[in-house]
Formats: structure tokens, C-alpha cells, sequence
């Protein structure tokens, strides 16, 4: 096609789960496998936008047209975003809230004396948020996963990141969440609310990104 929704429009994506060391050898991780972050950016490549997608540790192909930056930790993925942040940014990583205070630089020994060790958690820093409070941020949505009333506690992280649009996404149904290949989903935004069938991560990333691209243009492109 000769025009495409995002043609000209850098679109950064973040994927998978993060990687929070305890030492040399152990982390802190989730079941995230990136399928619903890396289905949107080869989406957002089929309609001609500039995709940059910060993945954490997945065991998926680089999708066609993609520049891809692979990162382990949260801190390394808010480094990254930051540098990479530019017209739209999608948040759709599953971000560990927390990290080990003091990671162990050796690998830690099972010692019959001490017991079983207590590993003391310090907050990770929250980079929706942190994207979205820039002095010229770019248009952010972000997903919202959650296990019990789903819509609600979406809104009020759309409200407190200060998002354009948040994905709600109902993860006690095994069958549409962490690693699964189907997806269903409630798009949000202030005074929008639209439901997306239970299909195909790659079925339903075309249709957010249309979603997304159009809240774009009415709202944010200059
Ligand atoms: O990767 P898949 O196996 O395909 O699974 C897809 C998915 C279920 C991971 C995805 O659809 C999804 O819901 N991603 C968000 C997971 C999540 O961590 O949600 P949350 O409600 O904890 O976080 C809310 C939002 O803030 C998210 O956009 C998240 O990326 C962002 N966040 C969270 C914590 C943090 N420290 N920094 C962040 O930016």
C-alpha cells in the first residue's frame, strides 16, 4: 500500500519479561514470553512505522524491519526506553517491581549452619511512569495485567501514569495471558472504552495498532 497508518512515526516497544539477578547464577524473572509485544511491533512494521522494540529475555525471532535491542534487567530496559523514546511508546513488558537490594557477587553457598537466606527486595523504577513524565513525552500505552477487577485497576493505572491508553488484560484466564498465543483484551482511555474478541496475539496486534495508530493521528500528531 502507498500510504500506511505509520508511515514516518517511531514506534518503541517494550517485550518479555525482565531478568533480576540475585547472583552470578540466579534471578528473579516471570512467565512473560514476549509473543504480545513482538506481534505489535511486527504489526506497527506492516503499517511503515520505525519500530524499536526493547525485549528482555525471550526465545523469539526478530520480526522483519524491527530494530531489536535486547536487554536483561529493569534498570537496563528504563535506560534503554529512555534513549530510544520517540513518538509512541507501547509498555508492554512484564517489568519485575521489584529487585534483589544486594546481589551476591559470587554464587551463593547452601550452608547447613545459616540456613535458608532471606533476600531483601528494593522497588525497581517504573518506566511507563517515567517515560510518561518527560517535558515532551511520547503518546504511552501501556497494558495493565491483572487478576481480579481487571477494568478498574486499569483505569487507575492509565490515570496514574498519566497514559493516553491502557490495555486491560484479564491474566487469571491462562488461556489469553503470560505465554499463551491467544490474547482478549479491554482498550481504555479517559472517556474510550473498546473490546477486543479473543483471537491471536498477531490477529489482535494488527487491531490494536490500528486502535492506536488512529488515537495517534486525532490526538497527538502535530
Ligand atoms: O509476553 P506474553 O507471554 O505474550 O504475555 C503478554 C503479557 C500478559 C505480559 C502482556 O499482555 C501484558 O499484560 N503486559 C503487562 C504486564 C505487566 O507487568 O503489567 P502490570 O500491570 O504489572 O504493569 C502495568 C504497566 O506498567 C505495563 O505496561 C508495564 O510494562 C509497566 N511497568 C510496570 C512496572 C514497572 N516497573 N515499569 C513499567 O513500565
Amino acid at each position: 500500500p502507498s500510504t500506511q497508518l505509520l508511515d514516518g512515526v517511531h514506534v518503541t516497544i517494550t517485550a518479555g519479561p525482565t531478568r533480576e539477578p540475585i547472583d552470578p547464577v540466579r534471578y528473579i524473572s516471570n512467565h512473560s514470553s514476549g509473543k504480545m509485544g513482538f506481534a505489535l511491533a511486527h504489526a506497527a512494521a506492516q503499517q511503515g512505522a520505525n519500530v524499536t522494540l526493547i525485549a528482555g529475555p525471550v526465545d523469539l525471532a526478530t520480526p522483519p524491519g524491527v530494530q531489536r535491542i535486547d536487554v536483561e534487567s529493569a534498570q537496563d530496559m528504563l535506560d534503554t526506553a529512555l534513549a530510544q523514546a520517540a513518538d509512541i511508546f507501547i509498555g508492554c513488558a512484564a517489568v519485575a517491581d521489584y529487585r534483589v537490594a544486594d546481589v551476591a557477587d559470587h554464587k551463593m553457598k547452601k550452608t547447613a549452619n545459616t540456613g535458608a537466606p532471606t533476600l531483601k527486595l528494593i522497588e525497581n523504577p517504573d518506566i511507563l511512569k517515567t517515560i510518561a513524565a518527560q517535558t515532551k513525552p511520547p503518546m504511552c500505552v501501556g497494558f495493565a495485567a491483572e487478576t481480579r477487577d481487571v477494568e478498574a485497576y486499569a483505569l487507575d493505572k492509565l490515570k496514574r501514569k498519566k497514559l493516553a491508553l491502557i490495555v486491560a488484560n484479564d491474566v487469571s484466564n491462562t488461556a489469553i495471558g503470560f505465554n499463551s498465543d491467544d490474547n482478549a483484551v479491554v482498550v481504555l482511555s479517559e472517556d474510550d472504552r473498546v473490546v477486543f474478541e479473543q483471537q491471536s496475539k498477531q490477529m489482535l496486534a494488527q487491531q490494536l495498532i490500528h486502535h492506536i495508530a488512529t488515537h495517534y493521528h486525532k490526538h497527538f500528531r502535530k
